[in-house]
């Protein structure tokens, strides 16, 4: 950098500024740098920059599952946010392990990131609080069970509570809820918003361990057999798990929605071009995503120590529920 400015005959912080607040450099001057700059191979560092400026232009952020359509939509709405504030992203995948998003937020903490964006694995936030002692952190879809950070979500009791609504209002009058991994809080939160919904209209149901995932829906609809007897609508924690019951189900040959109505969680786009298209609740994930960045934003402005965000989520209503018919519910001879 040093030679660059003394062949131009400027100081090291213009050559500086060139490379992280261009905006702030005229562009023929720039111009001229960013040629010299080529001529020498230089690259700046990014991670020397921020240490000694304190202007890392870098945003890490880690989701738990970069194969399930839901965080891809996220990080879409993480990125054109930092992007309309000359930030760049490092996106970071932690299949859910405590122990590998822990890795990632430290090297992220190592990097001098401007802000960590992070759907945790876990409820548990005392390292995530610790992290945020230093650097400005928010806690986006996953709640955290302390206050001590920034946090992003959307309303999953809420939500869980509408389908319970929708498919009592359809007639319905026994449910079977395929729970989501219990120590993640949204699939808490949507276990306690049905349990609620369900005592409050007076449905039976049963709930059967699932998970998030597609393998997850199918395995706990096969296990449901015992429980199955009278059902005749099925609430899943998420839409991929949603499409394991509806495949179970298809394979078996049980018509839905005219024997048993399927929902799901989430609306990522396959939800209403899978078939039957799915009744689900759709979650303001790209929004989620922005607002996420906003938040680290505020922090970095000293605007705003830690605040909490919930969004409202909306129950889409397609082709995998209709009314109880109940002339066919399924009863304990139905293998499922
Ligand atoms: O589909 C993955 C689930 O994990 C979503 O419902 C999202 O809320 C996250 O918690």
């Amino acid at each position: 950098m040093r030679e660059i400015a003394r062949k131009l005959g400027v100081s090291t912080s213009t050559v500086s500024r060139a490379f992280s607040k261009p905006e702030m450099v005229r562009p023929e001057l720039r111009e001229r740098i960013l040629k010299m700059a080529r001529e020498l191979d230089y690259k700046p560092n990014r991670i020397a920059r921020a240490m000694v400026l304190g202007q890392s232009d870098l945003i890490g952020l880690v989701v738990p599952d970069i194969t399930n359509p839901f965080f891809p939509t996220i990080v879409r709405g993480v990125e054109d946010e930092a992007r309309k504030h000359g930030l760049n992203l490092i996106v970071c995948n932690s299949d859910g392990h405590v122990a590998k998003e822990k890795q990632y937020l430290h090297s992220l903490h190592d990097l001098t990131v401007a802000g960590i964006i992070v759907a945790s694995a876990s409820r548990r936030d005392a390292y995530v609080a610790e992290l945020a002692a230093d650097v400005p952190v928010v806690v986006m879809d996953r709640r955290l069970s302390g206050s001590l950070v920034s946090q992003v979500n959307a309303d999953n009791y809420g939500g869980s509570k509408s389908v319970v609504d929708y498919l009592t209002g359809l007639g319905h009058r026994r449910l079977l809820y395929l729970l989501g991994p219990p120590m993640i809080s949204t699939a808490g939160d949507r276990l306690r918003g049905f349990r609620d919904q369900c005592r409050l209209h007076g449905i039976e149901f049963d709930v059967v361990r699932a998970g998030f995932g597609i393998d997850d829906g199918y395995r706990a609809m096969k296990q449901a057999w015992p429980m199955i007897d009278g059902t005749t609508g099925v609430v899943c924690a998420n839409d991929l798990c949603a499409f394991g019951a509806l495949a179970r189900l298809a394979e078996l040959g049980i018509p839905v929605p005219e024997r048993i109505s399927v929902t799901g969680f989430d609306d990522i786009a396959f939800a209403r071009i899978f078939s039957p298209s799915l009744t689900t609740v759709r979650q303001p994930a790209y929004e989620m995503g922005r607002l996420a960045v906003r938040a680290i934003l505020d922090m970095r402005r000293g605007h705003a120590s830690h605040q909490l965000v919930v969004l409202p989520t909306e129950l889409v209503v397609r082709d995998s529920t209709a009314l109880r018919n109940a002339s066919v519910e399924l009863s304990s001879g139905g293998a499922l």
